[in-house]
């Protein structure tokens, strides 16, 4: 029997690796988790995949006790950001990050 993938996500949770972000959000004094790296592939798009998999990740996040959930989007990609109203992440602002990218904000607060 066969394995088919068909996407994927990913959720950071490294506090170190999230301190730029969390400096933004003004989020330093709590743990943060970051819905990141979500990818489905073309053909299967626009069936729920995206938003099932980050409700998915907001249960974990629950689970392991973080205190807010955020995310970024690039200013163009309107897919990933209805994906993320989706499942009631809220648009804090558009900045450039540290690396120069141009990025909307999103964060929800889970405990
Ligand atoms: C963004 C992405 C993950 C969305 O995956 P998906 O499984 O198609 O998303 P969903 O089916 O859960 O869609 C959720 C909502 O967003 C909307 N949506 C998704 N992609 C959209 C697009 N390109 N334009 C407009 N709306 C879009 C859907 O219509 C749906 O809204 P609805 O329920 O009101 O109809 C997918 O398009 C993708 O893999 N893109 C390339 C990688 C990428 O950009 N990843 C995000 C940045 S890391």
């Amino acid at each position: 029997m066969g394995i088919n993938l068909f996407g994927m996500a990913q959720l950071y949770v490294s506090q170190d690796m999230l301190a730029d972000k969390k400096r933004e959000l003004e989020l330093e004094d709590y743990t943060v988790c970051e819905l990141g790296g979500i990818l489905v592939l073309p053909e299967y798009r626009g069936n729920g995949i995206a938003t099932a998999l980050q409700k998915i990740e907001i249960e974990l996040a629950l689970e392991l006790e973080f205190d807010y959930v955020i995310s970024m989007a690039h200013p163009d990609n309107i897919g990933s950001q209805k994906t993320l109203e989706k499942v009631e992440l809220n648009f804090i602002k558009e900045t450039r990050l540290s690396n120069g990218f141009l990025r909307k904000l999103y964060m929800k607060k889970i405990k």
